[in-house]
């Protein structure tokens, strides 16, 4: 979506519709709208037709030096509200204007009209809410739906809004490139992204201030990461190891890890799952989706912040050479495992990856993967589970959620519960002799054994990442869920010089 700022006044607008935010008993508008507005919308909203307690916006055409402009009223509440509020306004106005075929709009700016000069966040999350809705994915249908390119002007009369808006346009912009990026590889079929198409679209599709390392089956091996071969092994898709460097700060030693699940397809393998539960299993690299997206959009900004990622890529199925239940692995940190159940295999790839990790000895590890159904029956699809063993850094990220709307609820890592994943011929099981009881659990304290203690925020992404109902901001299917998130955090935690959200 392009994105404008212009000061002062909505007569001028030479796009396809405006939209003006108001509440019940709202001043003249007159010094942004223009007089000749302003007098129409007074007219509508003080006649019997307009009635603020409906909750849909209307639209009206009203005569502008003679040409007929369509307007859109749109109610807010007299006091301003939470970031959510306004994003889902914008979801909601950009399927209106779908369906309306109207694809270009000035806007203006809710922080006129809520005369706020400090807290600039609500035209924002409005653009936002309409931008996550600026999404189709159409790759695989042979009739194509329509394709709109949005433009919107916002207007304003404030100096430090049009300032806010010009110098954040571009970061917005490549955040939803990235955010449309992810969903797209989330959405793509197993048959169309295994391990290696992945590899290859990072490859093609990464900046070149980014180093690409990719190890394929062999050099899996070599560097003993079995738990990643094994998972892989059962497919003809072998898999697949990728390491991305970002140097930002070169200055600086420190750096952060990132790491994410990349199943490209799980059918559960011998522990196969029923067919109910592998229907959207095309899912399961929405981790490695994530910090791939992530590390991009990073190196795209030039943050100032040193980036290792780690994206172990795999295809979990069933065949002549799979993993079998009982087999013992030796992981890359030489832990041995116990293979209890082939459906608990990301933890299995993760752990050979939070084991490199370590090796930088990085300030934070961040994992991202959709690891366990249980953490979507305790929390629900629209949540994601945090863990972490650091308090100071559950605390960070659960702030940072609730300022992104994208919702995070911390879960323990009580060390009680350590026996559960306790083998009696390894060093460590893949699944809790508690089952289902407390499975989100289980399988963090199971990452736990391969981090060295060193700061990490691990998030089980299984709800969230891809939803079966609709959600009303982040839609359907993939979601793009976690990427605002993790880049709001690590610039507002972890960017050098630049740590104002924007
Ligand atoms: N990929 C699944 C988890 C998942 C479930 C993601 C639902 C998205 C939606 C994961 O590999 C898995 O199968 N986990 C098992 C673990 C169990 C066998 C210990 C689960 O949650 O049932
Ligand atoms: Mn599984
Ligand atoms: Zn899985």
């Amino acid at each position: 979506m392009k994105i404008s700022c212009r000061k002062k006044i909505a007569v001028d607008s030479k796009k396809d519709a405006i939209i003006i935010p108001v509440y019940k008993n709202i001043r003249s508008l007159k010094n942004i709208t223009g007089k000749k507005i302003d007098d129409e919308l007074q007219n509508i909203i003080q006649s019997d037709y307009f009635n603020f307690d409906e909750k849909e916006s209307k639209s009206f055409y009203i005569d502008v030096n003679k040409k007929l402009k369509k307007i859109y009223i749109i109610h807010i509440p007299k006091e301003k509200g939470e970031a959510r509020f306004y994003m889902e306004l914008g979801a909601k106005t950009a399927s209106i204007f779908k369906k309306d075929k109207i694809s270009s709009f000035s806007l203006i700016s809710f922080e006129d009209i809520y005369n706020e000069k400090k807290d600039l966040y609500i035209t924002k999350a409005f653009l936002e809410g309409f931008m996550f809705n600026d999404y189709t994915f159409d790759k695989y249908k042979s009739k194509k739906s329509p394709e709109y390119f949005f433009e919107a002007e916002i207007i304003t009369a404030m100096p430090k809004m049009k300032k806010y808006i010009d110098e954040n346009t571009d970061r917005w912009n490549a955040v939803f490139t990235n955010i449309n990026i992810m969903k797209d590889l989330i959405n793509t079929p197993s048959n169309y992204l295994n391990p290696y198409d992945f590899t290859e679209f990072v490859k093609n599709n990464i900046a070149d201030n980014v180093e690409c390392i990719i190890w394929d089956e062999k050099e899996i091996l070599n560097n003993n990461m079995n738990l990643l071969y094994n998972v892989g092994k059962g497919s003809v898709n072998k898999p697949y190891f990728i390491q991305l460097k970002y140097k930002g700060n070169p200055e600086s030693d420190k750096n952060i890890a990132l790491v994410g699940k990349g199943i490209t397809f799980d059918s559960g393998g011998y522990s196969l799952k029923p067919a109910s539960s592998m229907a959207h299993m095309k899912d399961d690299m929405a981790g490695a989706a994530l910090m791939f997206t992530l590390t991009k959009l990073i190196s795209e900004l030039n943050l100032k912040i040193n980036i290792n990622t780690y994206i172990p890529l795999a295809e979990n199925l069933i065949g002549a050479n799979s993993v079998l239940v009982g087999d013992v692995i030796t992981s890359a940190s030489s832990k041995t495992v116990e293979i209890l159940n082939t459906d608990a295999e990301g933890r299995l790839i993760l752990a050979d990856a939070l084991y490199f990790a370590t090796k930088t000895d990085p300030e934070i590890i961040i994992d991202a993967a959709t690891l366990t159904g249980a953490c979507v029956v305790a929390l629900g699809p629209y949540c994601a589970g945090i863990f972490s063993n650091r308090k100071f850094l559950s605390k960070q990220i659960s702030d940072v959620s609730y300022e992104v709307s994208e919702d995070v609820w911390e879960l323990p890592l009580y060390a009680d519960y350590e026996q559960g994943i306790i083998s009696s011929v390894a060093d460590i099981a893949n699944m809790s002799s508690f089952t289902r009881e407390g499975g989100a659990i289980h399988a963090a304290l199971f990452l736990k054994q391969f981090i060295d203690n060193y700061p990490w925020i691990h998030i089980d992404m299984a709800g969230p990442a891809y939803l079966e109902k609709s959600h009303p901001v982040f839609g359907k299917e993939a979601t793009g869920f976690g990427l605002r998130l993790l880049y709001n955090f690590l610039l507002t935690h972890y960017s050098e010089g630049e740590n104002e959200r924007h």
